[in-house]
């Protein structure tokens, strides 16, 4: 690997972390003048909670020594399920034992059956308790059968459990994007009791593909007490991922407020804030490290620091001055430089270099400053597009002019996208095949019956039931169809769209299975067959059901398993963003800018998606439609070339090389 990019991969690779500060100049005093809780930024979770899961581990075994039990408390959610998985490998390869651990659970929804398959109990059992020793009668969890005037008694009696016990010895958190903890929602106090309460909408919101649609979800939920969490020895709060981003920053440098509920950890004397780079990704020594301490002055980062100063004085770069970088905390670039002017040319022309309408490299000519190489032409590009519609989503204008341009344009779908389909939507498919059969005299084929047993089905359904497996594969079909549709539309043929599958989706619900070698295998295959030149793939980590993060991870694991063959040392990896966020102007390598012709062509490549528009399963926080939101998003980056004082475009969409393998 070249220096330049050692440098590029260890500071703006998007799935690593290092500091930007110079070697030693990182500043001992970030926690008081920024960071108010102890954080420990990690580049994955699994590595983050391996060191937690040790310490979890010593500390039961040191009570274990002393014939003393060790109080756990423990969170659900998505953010300690790595965690829960460390600790069943310890148990189950290293011998830890929980035969001396008893657990409090911080919460279950009210009411709630510890039978259903929402419950925190089978939420418990089936991420830890039901793979370790520890014994039954030591488990604790909220009960959310009790009837209401029970509640208030038996809250009483989870705390003084607890308390009866010496306090919980190590508390484990996750964080909503509400700032609760437990189900501490805004407002709560900080002497507030284990108690009920009511779940903030965003809560419910955050939970509603678990319950089949925001209207199951429970209102309430039974929640120990920001005075019971504050009471423990030890607390762990995990993050991971951009949706934590903003709260991550708010309770870590925002002052202690109960509108934020985990900025009461603030107070505590021994907490740590462990995250990944995507939920660190706010806090000021990551976004304006400048602002924290002696840096590393990369271009990339001196990138960074000009559009930011760009944005905070609402000029173009080629206007800024020296003081507006002194009085901004960017002395130490004009020390570097001498001038802002040296600085500014500096950038503007690393920004100009990366607008580019070849995508595939424009051939026959001088390629030494634009983004892709001219040659060779035309050039083998793979699209990988995690759900069938992300392809033309995030890079529909790309995708258009890759295929215009002549190059040889392969899309591969990795997952069937069948969770995302309403019922009703799949039914009207099978009731047009009763019209089918007459209209085309198809024998032998119960069409009516096939619609029939459909209706029953999804009568009878109740929220969050698992599909039967004929009629996930008609919703993946479906799927399927809408994407070849896009395809041809942008002029591609049949035989180069692939339908990949990939088996660590197909669990039915929400929630997925991790990455196995048996997806990475599929990925590998189809890179063998048609080895690209270019390989296009979604780099985003911040999906709500975290398929995109498997999807990338199962391409940048097949590519490490294929980089010694002769055609990949000739591949670039290209990284689009998925709906949910655009790549910051910082990381952007290349920017193909579309005109307003090409906008509508890629609205129109959108629409072929009918199952996804107007109304979807699993929006996301954001009412918009997918095509609105791409266009907006490729309009406000095109807004933002425009106001550093580059050319004007009606719309931009982004990558990022990604360059690990060099
Ligand atoms: C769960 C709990 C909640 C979650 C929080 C984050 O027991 O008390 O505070 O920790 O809502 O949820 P995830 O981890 O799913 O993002």
């Amino acid at each position: 690997m070249n220096k330049t990019a050692e440098v590029i991969q260890k500071y703006y690779n998007p799935f690593e972390y290092a500091s930007p500060f110079r070697e030693g100049a990182e500043p001992e005093s970030i926690r008081e003048r920024y960071e108010r809780i102890p954080t420990t930024i990690y580049p994955t979770a699994a590595e983050a909670v391996k060191k937690i899961a040790q310490q979890i581990a010593e500390l039961i075994g040191k009570k274990a020594k002393s014939g003393e039990v060790c109080v756990l408390g423990l969170a659900t959610g998505s953010s300690p399920i790595p965690l829960y998985r460390e600790l069943v490998r310890l148990h189950k390869e290293e011998g830890l034992s929980f035969k001396n651990v008893v657990t409090f659970n911080l919460d279950e929804y009210y009411p709630m059956e510890p039978t259903e398959k929402q419950s925190y109990v089978k939420f418990m059992h089936e991420h830890l308790f039901d793979h370790v020793d520890i014994p039954a009668e030591n488990i604790n969890i909220p009960d959310g059968t009790l009837p209401v005037d029970k509640v208030t008694e038996y809250c009483k009696s989870y705390d003084a459990k607890i308390e009866n016990l010496g306090g919980i010895d190590f508390q484990i958190l996750g964080i909503g994007r509400t700032g609760h903890i437990g189900f501490n929602e805004p407002g709560s106090l900080i002497n507030s009791p284990t108690r009920i309460v009511s779940l903030d909408p965003l809560t419910r919101f955050d939970a509603a593909s678990d319950f089949g649609g925001e209207e199951n979800v429970p209102r309430k939920a039974i929640t120990m007490g920001v005075a019971s969490i504050m009471k423990a020895k030890r607390i762990a709060l995990f993050a991971w991922g951009e949706a934590k981003a903003e709260i991550i920053r708010k309770a870590v440098e925002g002052p202690v407020t109960e509108s934020i509920p985990t900025t009461f950890l603030q107070l505590h004397p021994n907490t740590n804030i462990i995250c990944d780079f995507g939920a660190a990704m706010e806090l000021t020594r990551v976004k304006h490290p400048w602002l924290v301490g002696s840096c590393n002055w990369h271009p990339r980062l001196i990138r960074k620091a000009v559009v930011w100063l760009c944005q905070t004085l609402d000029k173009p770069i080629l206007k800024l001055t020296d003081s507006d970088y002194r009085e901004h905390g960017l002395s130490e670039l004009l020390e570097e430089y001498g001038y802002a002017s040296t600085v500014n040319i500096k950038v503007f022309n690393d920004l100009q270099h990366t607008i580019s309408g070849w995508p595939g490299g424009k051939p026959n000519s001088d390629d030494t400053t634009r983004p892709e190489r001219a040659m060779p032409f035309p050039k083998k590009a793979l699209i990988f597009s995690p759900h069938p519609d992300d392809d033309v989503i995030s890079m529909g204008g790309t995708f258009a002019r890759l295929v215009d341009q002549g190059h040889d344009v392969h899309v591969a779908y990795q997952v069937s996208g069948n969770i995302a389909v309403f019922d009703d939507y799949a039914l009207r498919f099978l009731d047009f095949l009763r019209d089918i059969k007459s209209i085309y005299h198809i024998e032998n084929f119960d069409a009516e019956k096939l619609y029939g047993d459909a209706v029953d089905l999804v009568n009878s359904k109740k929220p969050g039931d698992i599909d039967p497996d004929g009629f996930k594969r008609l919703k993946g079909a479906i799927r399927r169809g809408e994407a070849r549709a896009a395809c041809r539309y942008l002029g591609l043929n049949e035989d180069h769209v692939h339908f990949l599958d990939l088996p660590f989706y197909e669990t039915g619900k929400v929630k997925k299975s991790p990455m196995t070698q048996a997806d990475v295998e599929i990925v590998k295959a189809l890179l063998q067959e048609i080895q690209p030149h270019q390989i296009y793939a979604a780099g985003d980590l911040a999906d709500p059901h975290g398929t995109h993060k498997v999807c990338i991870e199962t391409i940048i694991e097949a590519c490490k398993q294929l980089k010694n063959e002769d055609w990949f040392k000739d591949c670039r990896i290209w990284l689009y963003r998925g709906a949910w966020m655009e790549w910051e102007l910082d990381m952007v390598d290349m920017a193909v800018p579309l005109s307003p012709e090409e906008v509508k062509i890629k609205r129109l490549a959108i629409y072929r998606h009918q199952s996804q528009k107007d109304m979807v399963p699993f929006p996301g926080k954001d009412p918009r439609e997918f095509w609105q939101r791409s266009e907006d998003r490729n309009h406000a980056t095109a807004v933002l070339y425009d106001k550093l004082g580059m050319a004007e475009y009606q719309a931009i969409e982004c990558f990022v090389r990604y360059d690990y393998f060099i």
